[in-house]
C-alpha cells in the first residue's frame, strides 16, 4: 500500500496516540500469568501487541477485547497450555524475546517464528541466559527464529547484559519468575524500567539497586486493573513534525513519561525545541501527562553513549529532525540500528538519497548535515513502520507530493498514523 503525503506548512490540532507498545506487551503476558481476570485500558491496537495476545490465545488464555479494554482472563503461574501449533511472533522482536522467557519454563515444546523482518534478528542474546537457566533452545542456523522451546524446571541466574537491551532484561525476569530462589540481571546501560514496574504492580517481589535487578522466583501474581499511557515513541514523530512546520502548535494528550523513555524529551529540548509537560498523573507506577509542542529554532546535536541506547527507537525521525536543523546531527554507538525491524542506517540513508538529502554513514551512527531541502520524492518503509513513519514526517517539508511505498507497516505500532498526521494540517 501507498500514502501519498502533501507538504504542510501549519500544524495545529490535539491529538491521542495509541497505549505504549513496550508497556502493553508486559501487560499481556502478565496478566496472562496473574489469577484472575485483569482489564487493560488503551491496550495498543498495533499489530505487533496483538501478536502478543494472540500467542497468550494459543497457550490457552482467554481474551476478549472492546473498543477501548482488553480483558485477560489469567490461569496463574502454571497455567498456559501447549499450543497446537507454532506459534506466530509476526514483526514483533519484543513477543518472541520475552515470551520466550516464559516458554523456556513450560512443561511442554514450543515453536515460535515471525515474519521475514523477525526471521533475521538475532535470538543469540536470549538463547545463552536461557540456556544457563536451563532451558534447551534450537534456532534457525543457531541463532535465527524460529525457535523451538524445549521448557522445563529453571535454576535462578545472575546475567550480565553484554548488550544494553531491555527486551533481554524482560526475558531473564520473566523465565525469573519461574525459577525458585532470586535470579538477577546486571545492566551497564539503564534501559526501560516497564517490566521491573509491570512485574511489581502483578504483585512479584522486584529490587533494583545499583544497577542490579532482582526478582524472587514463584510468587504469587494478582489479575490487576490498568491503563496504558500514550506511546511516548509515537509521540517522537509528531514532536519532530512540529519543527519540519513554518508554524505549529500540538498538544499530545496522555503520554507515557517514565523517566527510562523521556530522555527524548531532554534531547528535543536540547536542540532547542519548545515543549511543555502538562496534567502529570501516575498510574500502575507509569507516569503520564500532555506533551504541548510548539515550532521552535532547532540547532543541532550530538547523539552518543546511553542516549544512543535510550532514543535507538526514535533515531529515524530525530535523524529527519537533523537535517532541517542549523547544525545537523551526529549520531554514534548505535550499532543496535542494524538489528532492529531493518537496518536502519541502511534504511535511512536509502530514503535520504531518494529525498535528496546528505548523509555520512558510520559503522554506529551517522553524521547529517543540519539547512538541507528536502525533495519529494517515493520513498519507503521497507517494511520498517518506523522508517514509513519517519519519512511520511519528512514529507512535511518537501517541495511536493512524497510517496511512501509499503506504508501499511506503520500498523505494527500505530494504526492510523497517517490520518492523525493529515489531521494536523486539515
Ligand atoms: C523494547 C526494547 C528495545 C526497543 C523495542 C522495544 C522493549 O529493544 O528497541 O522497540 O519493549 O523492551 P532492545 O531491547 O532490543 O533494545
Amino acid at each position: 500500500m501507498q500514502e501519498r503525503i502533501l507538504p504542510a506548512r501549519r500544524l495545529y490540532g490535539s491529538i491521542v496516540l495509541p497505549g505504549d507498545k513496550s508497556i502493553s506487551h508486559r501487560y499481556g503476558m502478565l496478566a496472562s500469568l496473574a489469577d484472575g481476570t485483569s482489564k487493560i485500558h488503551n491496550y495498543s491496537k498495533g499489530a505487533d501487541c496483538q501478536s502478543t495476545l494472540s500467542a497468550m490465545r494459543a497457550l490457552g488464555i482467554e481474551i476478549e477485547s472492546n473498543s477501548d479494554t482488553v480483558s485477560i482472563h489469567g490461569k496463574g503461574l502454571d497455567g498456559l497450555k501447549a499450543p497446537d501449533g507454532p506459534l506466530d511472533a509476526g514483526n514483533s522482536g519484543s513477543t518472541i524475546r520475552m515470551l520466550s522467557g516464559i516458554l523456556a519454563a513450560q512443561p511442554f515444546v514450543t515453536t515460535i517464528g515471525g515474519d521475514e523482518s523477525l526471521s533475521r534478528r538475532p535470538m543469540q542474546r536470549i538463547m545463552k541466559p536461557l540456556a544457563e537457566m536451563g532451558a534447551h533452545i534450537q534456532a534457525r542456523e543457531g541463532k535465527y527464529p524460529p525457535l523451538t522451546i524445549r521448557g522445563g524446571p529453571l535454576t535462578p541466574i545472575q546475567y550480565t547484559l553484554p548488550v544494553a537491551s531491555a527486551q533481554v532484561k524482560s526475558c531473564v525476569l520473566f523465565a525469573g519468575l519461574f525459577a525458585p530462589g532470586v535470579t538477577s540481571v546486571i545492566e551497564g546501560v539503564r534501559t526501560r524500567d516497564h517490566s521491573e514496574l509491570a512485574l511489581q504492580e502483578f504483585g512479584a517481589e522486584v529490587e533494583v539497586r545499583r544497577g542490579v535487578i532482582s526478582i524472587t522466583g514463584r510468587p504469587h501474581l494478582e489479575a490487576r486493573e490498568l491503563t496504558v499511557p500514550g506511546d511516548i515513541s509515537a509521540a517522537a514523530f509528531f514532536l519532530v513534525a512540529a519543527q519540519l512546520a513554518d508554524e505549529a502548535s500540538i498538544t499530545i494528550r496522555g503520554v507515557g513519561l517514565n523517566p527510562t523513555r523521556s530522555s527524548l524529551l531532554d534531547f528535543l529540548i536540547g536542540m532547542g525545541a519548545d515543549l511543555k509537560i502538562l496534567d502529570i498523573v501516575q498510574s500502575g507506577g507509569e507516569v503520564s501527562g500532555d506533551l504541548q509542542v510548539r515550532k521552535s529554532r532547532i540547532r543541532g546535536g550530538v547523539l552518543e553513549g546511553d542516549m544512543a541506547a535510550a532514543l535507538i527507537d526514535e533515531i529515524p525521525v530525530l535523524a529527519v529532525l537533523g537535517a532541517i536543523s542549523e547544525d545537523g546531527l551526529k549520531v554514534r554507538d548505535a550499532a543496535e540500528l542494524k538489528v532492529k525491524e531493518t537496518d536502519r542506517i541502511a534504511t535511512i540513508a536509502a530514503n535520504f538519497q531518494q529525498m535528496g538529502l546528505a548523509i555520512d554513514v558510520r559503522p554506529d551512527g551517522f553524521d547529517i548535515p543540519g539547512r538541507q531541502k528536502f525533495h519529494a520524492a517515493e520513498v519507503d518503509s521497507f517494511g520498517d513502520h518506523r522508517i514509513g513513519m519517519a519519512f511520511a514526517v519528512a514529507a512535511l517539508a518537501a517541495d511536493g507530493e512524497t510517496v511512501i511505498r509499503n506504508a501499511e507497516a506503520a500498523s505494527v505500532s500505530f494504526p492510523g498514523f497517517y490520518d492523525v498526521l493529515r489531521s494536523l494540517s486539515a
